[in-house]
């Protein structure tokens, strides 16, 4: 069943959204080579708990970090750890966390000081991906027309999808019908209404689109070695153009007179 959110629920889910939007911010301009990613997950963690959420991984299936940190040929579900960031590694922050009893789900890819042509690349062109995503978040639309978007725009720039992570619907919990594959599915048809709140996604391999799982059950890693990256945003579909939830809060700013 999709769960539409009418506007009492969307005034507690705005801001939830919010402040995922704030935290992937506030996370990306920490990171600096010489870092672990133990350090940027405990960094995120103080800032969660700052803003009165709380992480909506930590614990998720037994999901032992706040965020996902995913590093270079590593797709998604990074775990935090020993291994440091170097300049020129590229990074996928994904953040969820609970606010007001809903969750914000955002996610975007960075270098590490900064990066060569090609990783910036498959940056750029992920990040596209997920816009050409979210135009086609429109009622009347189907869930298949988010994924041809998505698809068409990827394989175009000669990177692939990833088949086995999807996006999803995202409310009151996590994962909520329907799911968003990044590949058309005729499975996945839904028609799009005014109400419905997706988490788009698109997880895109510079090489093969195959991945594997690590020993440790959760990391997800291009089966190539090739590096991967990861953009999303919560988004309502309205009657009109699409919403992306997950923009960080714009704090008013005040003129300082005197
Ligand atoms: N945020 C991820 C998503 O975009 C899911 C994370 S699963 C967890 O759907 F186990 F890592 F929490
Ligand atoms: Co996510
Ligand atoms: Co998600």
């Amino acid at each position: 069943m999709i769960i539409l959110k009418n506007e009492r629920d969307l005034d507690a889910m705005r801001p939830a959204c919010a402040v995922a939007g704030t935290v992937l911010e506030e996370i990306t301009a920490f990171i600096k080579p010489g870092l672990t990613t133990r350090e940027v997950d405990e960094f995120a963690a103080k800032r969660i708990k700052q803003h009165g959420a709380k992480s909506a991984f930590l614990g998720y299936r037994n999901y032992p970090c706040h965020t996902c940190l995913s590093v270079n040929e590593e797709v998604v579900h990074g775990l935090a750890g020993d291994r440091e960031l170097h300049f020129g590694d590229i990074v996928s922050v994904d953040v969820g966390v609970f606010y007001k009893g809903f969750v914000g789900d955002t996610a975007r890819t960075v270098a590490v000081g900064g990066c060569g042509v090609a990783a910036q690349r498959l940056m750029d062109v992920t990040e596209h991906a997920l816009y050409e995503g979210i135009a086609a978040a429109l009622p009347g639309n189907r869930v298949t027309d988010i994924s041809r978007a998505v698809q068409t725009y990827v394989e175009a720039n000669g990177f692939s999808v990833v088949r086995e992570f999807v996006g999803h619907g995202v409310g009151r919990s996590m994962h909520e019908e329907p799911q968003v594959p990044n590949f058309v599915d005729p499975k996945s048809n839904q028609k799009l209404r005014s109400g419905m709140t997706l988490a788009i996604e698109p997880m895109v391999n510079a090489g093969q689109s195959g991945v594997k799982i690590l020993k440790d059950g959760w990391t997800v890693v291009t089966q190539d070695g090739l590096l991967s990256a990861h953009f999303e945003h919560t988004v309502l579909v309205t009657e009109g153009e699409p919403e992306i939830l997950t923009c960080p809060e714009t704090k008013p700013s005040r003129l300082k007179v005197g």
